[in-house]
């Protein structure tokens, strides 16, 4: 367990749960994300990540990273002179909750990095954008050994475990994130199999002429046999036929047989970089 709790830096005031009811005395800040009501409805989800200074209207609300249940986030953090003491009531009650890892809303790593970065956080990884500006679509490659098909619901186990031997473990989807992606709007998911096994997928959202490459793994038994690659290619073809003009997608800077292969169809890196800031709190499972 990494430390939870500061001393000497404030004495810690009694801190109290925040309930819906008491959301309309807080002293909101102009800058915060969340609308009266929405702060009220996202305490009254979240009833034990939300606590308030006992005087005036300081307070701190978390939640759940990408409908994780062991990456917690801290959404908004309003206080100055309880700051430390807000945050780390909301660090132990989100260890409490089972939570190995904190990470911060865009919103509070946009206004005081640094304090979080003083109070042991760090940047746990780094993600950048790229895009696609040239609306070439690849050519069908001849017939392989893979199929690709179009996600069923009874493919979400095992979508879930080729996750699990790709991506870095922060990056991993629940199951409650993959089904509520799985209806959204404009998504769809194909999934790659070799001798009925599924072996990686793609997860892609067209929204009038945009389009978005949301995910791609192919698990790490199968790199470099060219499966990502029949999966970008199609996850192109078909988000060009329904109408995107531009494609962009988020990668880690660090991932460099995404990048090569993002490059060689025709994405350049952008400007747009954003830390994942984060806090340990346990360090293995
Ligand atoms: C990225 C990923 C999907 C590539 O899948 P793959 O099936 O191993 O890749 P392919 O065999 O189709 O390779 C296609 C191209 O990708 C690039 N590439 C793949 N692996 C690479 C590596 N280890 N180093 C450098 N480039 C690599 C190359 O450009 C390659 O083309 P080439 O063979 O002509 O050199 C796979 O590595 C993966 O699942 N990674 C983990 C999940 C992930 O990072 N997803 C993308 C995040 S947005």
């Amino acid at each position: 367990m990494v430390g939870l709790f500061r001393p000497g830096a404030q004495t810690m005031p009694q801190l109290v749960p925040l309930d819906p009811q008491d959301v309309g005395g807080l002293r909101r800040p102009l800058t915060s994300p969340l609308s009266t009501r929405a702060l009220r409805d996202h305490v009254a989800r979240y009833p034990h990540l939300a606590w308030r200074a006992p005087d005036g209207g300081e307070y701190v609300v978390g939640g759940w990273w990408r409908r994780r249940d062991d990456v917690g986030t801290v959404e908004e953090l309003a206080g100055r002179r309880y700051a430390v003491a807000l945050l780390e009531r909301l660090l132990a009650a989100h260890a409490t909750a089972g939570a190995r890892l904190v990470v911060l809303s865009p919103h509070e790593a946009g206004q005081r990095e640094r304090f979080y970065l003083d109070h042991g956080f760090q940047h746990v990884d780094r993600i950048m954008r790229m895009e696609k500006l040239d609306a070439v679509a690849p050519p069908e490659p001849p017939a392989g050994p893979a199929r690709l098909r179009v996600y069923a619901d009874a493919d979400c186990d095992a979508v879930l475990e080729v996750e699990r031997h790709s991506f870095d473990w922060l990056w991993w989807n629940s199951a409650a994130e993959l089904r509520a992606y799985a209806t959204q709007p404009g998504v769809r998911i194909v999934v790659a199999e070799l001798d009925r096994q599924l072996v990686g997928y793609s997860g892609s959202t067209v929204v009038r002429r945009d389009g978005h490459l949301d995910r791609l793994a192919v698990h790490d038994a199968w790199h470099g046999r060219g499966l990502g690659e029949l999966l970008l290619a199609e996850a192109l073809r078909a988000m060009l036929a329904a109408g995107a003009r531009w494609i962009g997608l988020t990668t880690q800077t660090t991932n460099h047989a995404a990048r090569a292969l993002y490059e060689k169809h025709g994405f350049v890196s952008t400007e747009l970089e954003m830390a994942i800031v984060g806090r340990w709190l346990r360090t293995e499972d």
